[in-house]
């Protein structure tokens, strides 16, 4: 039994299709970090006849989930596109829903997340959220530093566009000195820091990247799903880490690839 089996040994069922799937996943070949782009809550409650926001909420079962997942598979980091800068754009009532639903979620789960070793990161325009939302992200942020799993990023009020023109503004005013090299604009990222992105997932089939990561998806490798958002589980995420593997990775030469390996 490899180790990344053995995480498991007690989650599922060892004849069920998820256990299967994680027999063929290799423990030195994972991605070492994961973005997902939460598409299709709306979809998903409209099939329902329910109202929108009854999907962002079941989209909450899906993120906790894929949370736990990643932290168990040891993938050392997970960013989650939670609200972007254009979601202002949506009615008000729907914004304030996805507002309160980020902190009853974190005044829920930080618990769980501090004794999963996870490290709680929120990225974006910060400070233009809510004070209420903020203080809750400050408190979350604050109380998971020491954490050394997998990070959690949460991308909020977010866009790819807007953390460049963020990270050119920062260089700068810090008196960065022309000409800027490649190594300037991503250590002025607010990813500064965390591994390159390898695999990029998007659920609910739509074939975009909605100004998520622009700079950082440069070699990412993009799978994306018919599930909806809320219908997101572990078979959902071993699935695309298995196809992840199964891409051959060039970075327009040859032959090369690197990976996070777990004992
Ligand atoms: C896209 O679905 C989803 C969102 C804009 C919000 C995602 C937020 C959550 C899942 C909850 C909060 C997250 C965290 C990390 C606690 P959509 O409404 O655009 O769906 P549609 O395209 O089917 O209408």
């Amino acid at each position: 039994m490899n180790g990344l089996v053995k995480k498991f040994e007690n989650v599922f069922d060892p004849s069920s299709p998820e256990a299967e799937l994680l027999e063929r996943i290799d423990p030195n070949k994972l991605p070492r970090h994961i973005a997902v782009i939460m598409d299709g809550n709306g979809r998903w409650a409209k099939q329902r006849k329910l109202p929108r926001a009854a999907g962002h909420r079941a989209g909450i079962n899906a993120v906790r989930t894929v949370v736990e997942t990643a932290a168990r598979l040891s993938v050392p980091v997970l960013t989650l596109y939670a609200f972007s800068a254009e979601n202002w754009k949506r009615p008000r009532n729907e914004v304030s829903m996805l507002m309160n639903l980020l902190k009853e979620y974190i005044r829920k789960e930080l618990r769980t997340i501090h004794q999963n070793d996870i490290r709680f990161l929120p990225i974006g325009r910060i400070d233009e959220l809510p004070a209420a939302v903020q203080k809750e992200l400050r408190l979350a942020e604050e109380e998971t530093r020491g954490n050394k799993g997998t990070k959690m990023v949460v991308a909020l009020n977010y866009s790819g566009r807007l953390e460049l023109v963020d990270a050119f503004n920062h260089l700068l005013k810090s008196g960065a000195r022309y000409p800027l090299s490649a190594d300037d604009i991503e250590n002025s990222l607010y990813t500064v820091g965390l591994p390159e992105l390898d695999l990029m997932i998007r659920t609910s089939g739509e074939m975009r990247v909605s100004n998520f990561l622009l700079w950082q998806i440069a070699y990412a490798e993009i799978y994306v799903t018919e599930v909806l958002w809320p219908d997101f589980r572990e078979i959902h995420l071993l699935e695309a880490v298995l196809e992840f593997q199964q891409r051959e990775r060039r970075y327009g030469g040859i032959r090369f690839a690197s990976f996070h390996s777990v004992q």
